[in-house]
């Protein structure tokens, strides 16, 4: 049995084997096909942080084909009504697979212990896998293969850039990162992954313009991620040079696209003309959370 709590869990060749499942559950449902693979199977959502494309998509996608799910809110009482020890257990003894969104990544972790099935990180403060799943699904169907992209993600070092990283060395995208200081990733998590991908793999740099030149695929996200919402004000102010707005745009290569993982700011971290523009791929990207994860419930029911 398999869990995926970050793409640590997978190995590069098993992300590429994830994303060909999606790619081939997509085009067969592009084509009207909706077979019963998941029939009998339910896939339950325990989620402490709102939600809609990674809810909805889950929810969606093993109705289209023959399963369940569940939706678990406060009121089941996970960390407050009875000890982890009893709860998972218990809990994924109903279950085939387990979507955790939740605020302290280390709780997935431990549930996945006293888990008896697939346990999927629906996103935690440090890593947002199932997006990145999504993302390079989209960036490949945007430029035609991922031969010749190059990533740029402008802002935060958080969840989901930790994730797009990740996949970025998996599928050897070179990935290249713009942060405020005091924002960024840890300096030595950059050298560990250069040292073990390559140096052009992942470049952090402190301003924008360096990273989008070059760039093909340019990524935001918010400056104030859900659990930082006290720091907001002063973020506005840190981020204030790393808005992807459409002269930025003009320095990555000509017919750059633009990537967000939504729900989205504008005028924050992205301005209207840019998210709302020719460049944007905002609701392909989000449509193909459906698809990425298809491929990878589809995976670890394989790996059972
Ligand atoms: N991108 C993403 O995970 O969106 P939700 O928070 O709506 O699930
Ligand atoms: N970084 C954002 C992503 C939301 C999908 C957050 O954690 O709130």
């Amino acid at each position: 049995m398999r869990h995926l709590i970050s793409l640590d869990d997978l190995q590069p060749e098993e992300t590429q084997e994830i994303l060909a499942i999606a790619r081939s559950l997509k085009y067969d449902f592009e084509r009207g096909t909706r077979e019963p693979i998941f029939a009998g199977h339910v896939l339950g959502l325990l989620f402490e942080k709102p939600s809609l494309r990674t809810r909805v998509s889950f929810e969606a996608l093993m109705a289209q084909h023959g399963g369940n799910s569940l939706y678990l809110g406060d009121d089941v009482g996970w960390q407050k009504r009875e000890p982890v020890c009893d709860f998972i257990p218990v809990l994924t003894s109903y279950l085939d697979f387990l979507v955790i969104r939740a605020k302290h990544h280390q709780d997935i972790v431990e549930a996945a212990r006293y888990s008896s099935c697939p346990v999927i990180n629906g996103l935690s403060d440090k890593s947002h896998p199932c997006q990145a799943l999504a993302d390079l699904l989209t960036v490949e169907e945007l430029l035609g293969s991922l031969e010749h992209a190059v990533i740029a993600y402008v802002g935060d070092a958080n969840n989901v850039a930790e994730s797009l990283v990740k996949i970025c060395c998996h599928l050897n995208v070179p990935i290249r990162i713009a942060s405020p200081v005091g924002y960024q990733f840890d300096p030595s998590w950059i050298e560990s992954l250069q040292s073990a991908y390559g140096k052009n793999a992942v470049a952090q740099y402190a301003n924008a313009n360096s990273a989008v030149a070059g760039a093909n695929i340019i990524y935001s996200d918010v400056w104030a991620s859900m659990g930082q919402e006290s720091e907001h004000a002063q973020r506005k102010v840190a981020f204030t040079n790393f808005q992807v707005t459409e002269s930025l745009m003009n320095q990555a290569l000509p017919g750059a696209k633009f990537l967000h993982c939504l729900p989205a700011r504008r005028g924050e971290e992205v301005s209207a003309a840019v998210i709302d523009g020719p460049a944007s791929a905002i609701i392909h990207q989000a449509n193909n959370r459906l698809h990425a994860q298809k491929g990878l419930v589809a995976w670890l029911m394989e790996k059972k």
